[in-house]
């Protein structure tokens, strides 16, 4: 598997620079707050996949449900003797086999190209996926745009991009519906995407998914501080944060935060700068949204794609969205 990674690896490039910088307005914010795009360093990337892995954490286990009952259905749609499949975000790929799986299957020839901000996620990827002589794979570390942007002009294949594990969710409604029309804008017409969306759904169902029996996503959470303190020198005690996670019904979402237990500084040598947390003061990490199936299709229409198929499962727990892009001519 061929990998491009477009973030520079020296101490301060352009990445790091940014993430120091969303560090400094994030600490200096009221409610403080860290963007959840930094989870995923080495570690952050291996607890995911423990995480997708738990049986409390259903999205990744509905999700790959959902694919092994119709991935022999999506080719058939798209009906395409050869596609450039790209995956914004792909994590460790278990899923995305089946689809490759599913157009292999059909004799379908596939440029598999995933886009993941994560070194180590690219790696687990390359362990998932079976070398086949149909099957072309470049990987590209990037920040999804950057990753597309790179990819505009590979060849003239029909695109599939692949937008999995309710990672849309990350998104309010408003940036959502920017992000679509961004994805729109990067496509041709009657490209395709298949987006995956978390349904709302009972309270108790998100809140155990949040909050595993083993901790891991409080791990997850935690690791964040840990890399501060690796990548800019930071002096967090993991031991003095407690992790939270509950679903917000007015926001429609699960939130994450970190609470300090005690009035506290950390300090951060890149940024000579001490960071006063209260007693029991929030930090805002993460919020994953989650949707109707209204909210859905009015996504789809306000941001210039064709509902192909809604795939859902048993439960109505999630949907996996295969749209296609339209354009007008004059
Ligand atoms: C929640 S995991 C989901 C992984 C996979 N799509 C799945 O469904 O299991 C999110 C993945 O997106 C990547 N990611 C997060 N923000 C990103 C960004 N802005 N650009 C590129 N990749 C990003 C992370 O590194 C991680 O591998």
């Amino acid at each position: 598997m061929k990998i491009t990674n477009l973030i520079e690896k020296n101490q301060f490039s352009l990445h790091q620079e940014e993430f120091a910088l969303d560090v400094l307005t994030g600490l200096s914010s009221h409610p403080k707050s860290i963007s959840a795009k930094y989870f995923y360093d080495d570690i952050g990337s291996e607890l995911f996949q423990k995480i997708s892995q738990h049986q409390d954490y259903y999205p990744t286990q509905t999700e790959f449900a959902i694919f092994q009952k119709n991935c022999a259905i999506i080719p058939d749609i798209i009906n395409e003797s050869e596609i450039d499949i790209i995956e914004l975000g792909a994590g460790d790929g278990h899923k995305s086999k089946l689809i490759i799986d599913g157009f292999l299957d059909k004799g379908c020839k596939v440029n598999f190209y995933p886009i993941d901000i994560s070194e180590k996620a690219m790696q687990l990827l390359g362990e998932n996926l079976t070398v086949n002589e149909n099957l072309n794979i470049h990987g590209v570390v990037a920040d999804y745009f950057t990753g597309l942007a790179h990819l505009k002009k590979i060849s003239n294949n029909k695109k599939l991009v692949l937008f999995l594990g309710s990672n849309i969710g990350n998104f309010n409604k408003a940036q959502s519906r920017d992000f679509l029309k961004k994805l729109w804008f990067s496509l041709n017409t009657s490209d395709h995407v298949l987006i995956g969306y978390d349904l709302k759904k009972d309270t108790h169902v998100l809140n155990k998914a949040y909050n595993d029996t083993d901790g891991l996503t409080e791990a997850f959470n935690l690791n964040l501080l840990n890399r501060i303190n690796k990548e800019f020198g930071g002096n967090f005690d993991t031991s003095k944060f407690q992790h939270y996670g509950f679903y917000n019904p007015t926001l429609e979402a699960m939130e994450s935060y970190l609470i300090s237990l005690e009035d506290q500084h950390i300090y951060i040598s890149a940024l000579e700068k001490n960071f006063h947390f209260e007693k029991f003061e929030p930090m805002h990490l993460e919020c994953s949204h989650k949707f109707s199936p209204s909210d859905i299709a009015y996504l789809a229409s306000h941001t210039g794609f064709f509902v192909e198929q809604h795939f859902s499962d048993d439960k109505n727990y999630f949907i996996d969205a295969l749209w296609q892009v339209q354009k007008e001519s004059p």
